[in-house]
């Protein structure tokens, strides 16, 4: 906790200084700004922190902007057809088609004097809740998330979206209170349904989970691409399209991040859905354990580490059309590419050789491989049934406090 600050200054001293003032001047706003209750953790915390639908070039945000949709590029992009199946790629699904939906025709979960159900008829999922004396139910629009976490159901009641109550986990194969509900009981039926989603929260949500939902800044539902496909990362195809198919190869109208320096992509890309160090340093519903969720910040605040260096890129270790690695070893050379070998503690001449190869960095004392699995923890938050993957690589000694 002490470190950030000094972590955030020796960063922008780098950089730009206005960054500071800005983040000062962000920080003394979140502060005097009177926060309302948090009911949802993912809802109201993930949102907020700056102007999250500010035009960038993979979501400029133009009016009527020409989607194609990612079966139009991956006709010509074999290589990243996988995307599309990949978490990313179905972190938001309509009911009809949501995989966990069709594969639970029913679901049920009981608190108290309240019961929920989900109830699969046809491509329809009915989500139902009763206090014993009277029930509610409304089809469920949306799934966001696969489960991995947990799934959060959206339908609309009395013209307004709203977030389901009660999640799917994968861990639980079932239902149980959707993260940030776990703590209190609902205290009426209509408390027990879960939370209406004004529109400004709607269109973040939207925007981060799914593709070609703004136009312009309104939340547009019928123009839709379920998921982060590939026009949410590289910006609406068309043009793109048009020129490649005439061999105009000089101006090809699509952004490629890859182009980003190090920090930026981490920061301004990736960060802009995995929320920024200054998202999270400049929210104060974002406190203590759930920061582990916010690989950017994350990873920023590692000592020692410096974000601008391309061998910490976000995607030296994912690549973004893949699902996550989730074996250890697979990371080692991305830490070994910086650190020396154990080996090198005892043979200067292989120290020699290694710093030859760019590998200046301290060697670990403990252990030659597995290096993820030690100084990048997997850390639960509370009601979200997951471990999440610490991005901000330490020594992690036992019976130390979560270092948020
Ligand atoms: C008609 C074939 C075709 C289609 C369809 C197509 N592309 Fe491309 N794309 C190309 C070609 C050709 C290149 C240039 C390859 C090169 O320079 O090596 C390219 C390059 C790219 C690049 C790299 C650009 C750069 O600056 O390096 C990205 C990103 C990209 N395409 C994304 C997309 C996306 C997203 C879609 C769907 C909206 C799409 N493409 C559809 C042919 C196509
Ligand atoms: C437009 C928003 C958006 C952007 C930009 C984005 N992500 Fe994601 N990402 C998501 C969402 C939403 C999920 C959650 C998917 C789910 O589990 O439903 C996710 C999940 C992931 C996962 C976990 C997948 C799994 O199997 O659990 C990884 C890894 C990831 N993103 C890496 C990246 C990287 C690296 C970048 C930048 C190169 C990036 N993301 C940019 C929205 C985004
Ligand atoms: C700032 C972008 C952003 C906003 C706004 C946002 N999310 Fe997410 N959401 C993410 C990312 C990124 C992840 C993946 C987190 C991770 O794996 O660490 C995620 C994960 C989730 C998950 C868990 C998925 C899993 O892996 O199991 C659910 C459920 C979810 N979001 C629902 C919602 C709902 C509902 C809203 C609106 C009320 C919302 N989110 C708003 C970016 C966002
Ligand atoms: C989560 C964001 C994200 C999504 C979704 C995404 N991409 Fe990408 N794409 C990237 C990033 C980041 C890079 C740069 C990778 C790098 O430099 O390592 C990239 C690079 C590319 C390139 C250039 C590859 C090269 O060799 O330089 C092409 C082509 C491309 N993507 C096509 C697609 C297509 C087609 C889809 C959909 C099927 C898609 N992308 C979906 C983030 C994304
Ligand atoms: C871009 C190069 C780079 C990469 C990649 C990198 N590190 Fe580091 N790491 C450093 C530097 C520089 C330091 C500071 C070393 C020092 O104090 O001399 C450091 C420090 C550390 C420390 C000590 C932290 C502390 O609190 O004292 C650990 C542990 C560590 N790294 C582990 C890893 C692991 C594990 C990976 C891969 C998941 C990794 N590093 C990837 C450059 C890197
Ligand atoms: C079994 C757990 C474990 C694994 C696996 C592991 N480390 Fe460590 N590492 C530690 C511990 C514990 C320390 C602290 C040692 C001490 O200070 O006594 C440490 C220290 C370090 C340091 C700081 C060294 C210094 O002199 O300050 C670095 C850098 C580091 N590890 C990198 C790595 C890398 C790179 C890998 C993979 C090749 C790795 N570690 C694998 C447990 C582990
Ligand atoms: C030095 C390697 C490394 C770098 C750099 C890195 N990650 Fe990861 N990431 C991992 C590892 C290891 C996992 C855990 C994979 C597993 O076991 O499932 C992971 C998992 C994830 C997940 C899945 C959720 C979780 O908590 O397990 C997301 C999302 C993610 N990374 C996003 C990012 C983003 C965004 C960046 C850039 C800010 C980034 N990562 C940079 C190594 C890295």
């Amino acid at each position: 906790m002490r470190r950030e600050p000094f972590s955030v200054l020796s960063r922008c001293s780098k950089q730009q200084t206005v960054v500071i003032i800005l983040l000062a001047a962000a920080f003394a706003a979140a502060l005097l700004t009177e926060v309302t209750s948090p009911s949802s953790a993912q809802g109201p915390a993930m949102s907020g922190g700056g102007d999250r639908l500010a035009a960038t070039p993979w979501r400029p945000n133009k009016k009527d902007a020409t989607y194609v949709g990612p079966q139009a590029c991956v006709k010509c992009h074999e290589t990243e057809t996988g995307q599309r199946s990949t978490a990313m790629g179905r972190a938001m699904q309509p009911a009809a088609i949501s995989a966990v939906l069709r594969t639970n025709p029913r679901l049920t979960f009981r608190s108290g004097a309240y019961s929920y159900e989900i109830t699969r008829k046809g491509e329809q999922s009915l989500y139902t809740v009763s206090n014993g004396i009277q029930t509610f139910s409304e089809p469920i629009l949306y799934s966001f998330g696969q489960g991995k976490a947990g799934q959060t159901y959206i339908y609309r009641h009395n013209g307004e979206l709203h977030e389901s109550r009660v999640s799917f986990y994968r861990d639980l194969k079932g239902l149980d209170w959707t993260m940030g509900y776990q703590l209190t009981l609902p205290s009426s039926l209509d408390d027990a349904l879960g939370r209406a989603i004004k529109v400004n929260e709607a269109r973040e949500c939207f925007a981060c989970h799914s593709t070609a939902a703004i136009n312009g800044l309104e939340l547009q539902l019928d123009r839709l691409i379920p998921g982060i496909t590939c026009e949410a990362c590289h910006g609406p195809g068309r043009d793109h399209i048009a020129a490649m198919e005439a061999k105009r190869l000089d101006d090809k109208h699509i952004f490629n991040p890859g182009k980003m320096e190090a920090d930026e992509l981490a920061q301004e890309f990736c960060g802009s859905c995995h929320q920024s160090a200054e998202q999270v340093l400049t929210n104060n519903l974002l406190q203590g354990v759930i920061r582990v969720r916010f690989q950017p910040y994350r990873l920023f605040t590692s000592r020692g580490h410096d974000p601008d260096d391309a061998r910490l890129r976000c995607t030296a270790c994912h690549n973004p059309h893949e699902d996550p690695v989730h074996d250890a070893a697979f990371y080692d050379p991305k830490c070994l590419s910086c650190h020396r070998s154990a080996l090198s503690l005892k043979s200067a001449a292989l120290a020699k050789a290694e710093e030859n190869e760019g590998r200046t960095d301290k060697a670990c004392p403990v252990a030659q491989r597995l290096c993820a699995s030690c100084h990048m923890p997997k850390i639960e938050v509370p009601g979200t049934h997951f471990q999440f993957t610490d991005h901000r690589i330490r020594i992690v000694r036992p019976g130390e406090p979560f270092p948020s």
